[in-house]
């Protein structure tokens, strides 16, 4: 087969003049359907051929504190939905938020994830008296990324002047009926409206999906990736949808390994310069998952940096790992687990390429 990955005169830029001179450029859509055909172990070598050239063998990390597990939405597949009576609920306070910064300075990262559900007592200026602390913690060398749902254009904007550089929204599916049937009745455009609204507030722009959400098609996977290219996400990511039992969808199949190792592997040929990282999701249901999802092209990991004692109530879904340990001790992990790779970790900040 034919997949031309590196520039070539007359294709369209996607990406600046100089990053398309230097790296592999996007698979266009029909090298996408070729790729998804081919045998994992092929797609898993091609993907990562492009992340060495684009990333080469730096594994960068970020580190993710889930801030509140309160949520005013009841998404179907999430363990911490409005409607989970049996969540024993949190929120990280300033103070904690800041020392959780200020140890994470210290042990090098330079990146700190903030995520939580769409939270009432956060909403409006709760978010941005919390990102102000965050940034004050952090100095201003360190980057901030925010994932908090969707919020209105105005509000973006103003997490942006309060301190926060890049901001994480999955859009879950690009099934139009299947995202409104899993998220409460809110639509796909709505989630994309607001996706737009961060990219226009001047904020680095993340998205990604889950895979295997039931009735999800092949087809489904194919949209989802066109769908991650026509972003020109700079942060995706990818993983399974494991079912938690205290949800509607308890009882379903959830996603397995090897869809997830093929959708990363075809979002680095779809988005060569994206971030990616190798998801919690795919640790959880695959000792080496992560592992496998590096291979596979991904170049981020995000030890979970929460204090111990609020970590094991952001369940979204069962069996989520390095609950009991601290993120800093999961560094020590991953550094072993990356070097098996022929990999290494970085405590650079990462911006969008
Ligand atoms: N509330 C924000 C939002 O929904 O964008 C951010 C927090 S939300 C818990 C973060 C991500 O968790 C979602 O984008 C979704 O993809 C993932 N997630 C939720 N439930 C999951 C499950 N059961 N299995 C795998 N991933 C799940
Ligand atoms: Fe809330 Fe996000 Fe979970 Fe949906 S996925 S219920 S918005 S935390
Ligand atoms: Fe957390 Fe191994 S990465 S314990």
């Amino acid at each position: 087969m034919s997949i031309r990955l590196m520039n070539e005169p007359g294709v369209p830029a996607m990406y600046p003049a100089a990053a398309l001179a230097t790296y592999p450029r996007p698979a266009s859509e029909a090298e996408i359907r070729e790729l998804a055909a081919l045998p994992l172990d092929e797609l898993k070598a091609l993907a990562r051929k492009t992340a060495d050239a684009v990333h080469g063998d730096r594994v960068l990390l970020r580190g993710l504190i889930e801030v509140t597990n309160h949520c005013a939405m009841d998404c179907l597949y999430c363990g911490i939905r409005r409607s989970n009576s049996g969540a024993v609920r949190y929120r990280l306070s300033h103070e904690e938020l800041a020392e959780t910064i200020r140890a994470g300075r210290r042990a090098g990262f330079m990146t700190f994830v903030l995520q939580g559900g769409e939270d009432p007592a956060l909403a409006g200026e709760g978010l941005l008296r919390l990102t102000e602390t965050a940034r004050a913690a952090a100095g201003p060398e360190a980057a901030i990324t925010l994932s908090f749902g969707i919020r209105s254009r105005r509000e973006y904007e103003e997490l942006r002047a309060a301190g926060a550089d890049r901001y994480l929204m999955r859009f879950e599916t690009s099934d139009p009926e299947l995202h409104r049937y899993l998220r409460g009745g809110i639509s796909l455009k709505r989630r994309l409206k607001a996706l737009e609204d961060v990219r226009a507030a001047g904020l680095q722009l993340g998205s990604g999906f889950m895979t295997g959400l039931p009735g999800e098609t092949d087809e489904t996977l194919i949209q989802n990736i066109l769908l991650a290219q026509s972003l020109k996400m700079e942060m995706g990511g990818v993983g399974p949808f494991i079912p938690h039992p205290e949800t509607p969808l308890g009882g379903a199949m959830g996603g397995d390994l090897e869809r997830s190792i093929r959708a990363t592997a075809l979002l680095r040929l779809a988005v060569p310069l994206c971030h990616i990282p190798a998801t919690t999701a795919a640790g959880t249901i695959h000792p080496e998952g992560r592992e496998q999802m590096l291979e596979a092209g991904a170049n981020v990991l995000m030890p979970n940096i929460t204090p111990v004692l609020h970590k094991k109530h952001y369940l979204l879904y069962p069996g989520k790992i390095c609950i009991d340990e601290s993120g800093f001790q999961c560094v020590g992990c991953l550094s072993v687990r990356v070097m098996g790779r022929g990999l290494r970790l970085s405590w650079e900040r990462g911006d969008a390429l």
